[in-house]
């Protein structure tokens, strides 16, 4: 099993997802060993306390190097971002090649990049008009939202979504689907090198 870290910022649903997956043997070679927050009260260290999952929150402005020292200490062979809104350093990213991923909520390349973060991207969907949204899972690279598509799963947008309605929806049919998905097949194709 590769040791995972799980990077987060707000409520955690999708770390949630990660972890309800991982209870029903979905994820073999996934071992969630620590979930780490760049924000204090953010609910997904709550789920992670209560999975048994270390969780730690890291606020000064050396988040950075004290998130790598937290990563070696837990010997972490797997970074997945679900929900966490920093970005991260071009030195950061190159060192986790191949070994850190994403999950947004839109069909990359639509709606996504700087700015598109939450609710801002069915804002977004919803004013473009667009009849199908859902969401990316993909590597991370310098450049936001960049990286190589791993997984992709559509939502149809329907008529009277609100932002939060839509958000929603693309949360349980798709982010909930395939982050889990993505990160076993990711942590198979690691292991087997
Ligand atoms: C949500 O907007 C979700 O679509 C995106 O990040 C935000 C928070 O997700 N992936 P979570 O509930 O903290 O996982």
């Amino acid at each position: 099993m590769l040791k995972t870290a799980v990077l987060v910022s707000g409520g955690g649903t999708n770390l949630q997802a990660l972890i309800d997956a991982s209870a029903r043997g979905e994820m073999p070679h996934v071992s969630l060993a620590l979930t780490v927050s760049n924000r204090a009260g953010a609910y997904a260290l709550e789920r992670a306390k209560a999975a048994g999952i270390r969780a730690e929150h890291l606020g000064g402005a050396a988040f950075e190097e004290e998130l790598e020292a937290l990563l070696r200490e837990e010997d972490i062979g797997l970074i997945v971002l679900a929900g966490f809104l920093r970005i991260l350093g071009e030195g950061f990213t190159r060192r986790w090649a191949g070994r850190i991923i994403n999950i947004h909520p839109s069909l990359i390349p639509s709606f996504c990049g700087a700015g598109y973060y939450g609710l801002r991207v069915h804002e977004a969907a919803l004013a473009r008009g667009v009849k199908v949204t859902g969401a990316t899972v993909h590597y991370v690279n310098e450049i936001p939202d960049g990286g190589e598509i791993i997984a992709q799963r559509a939502v149809e947008v329907l008529p009277g979504d609100t932002p939060e309605l839509l958000q929603r929806r693309v949360m349980e049919q798709a982010e909930w689907i395939i982050l889990p998905q993505a990160a076993e097949a990711v942590a198979a194709k690691l292991e087997g090198r």
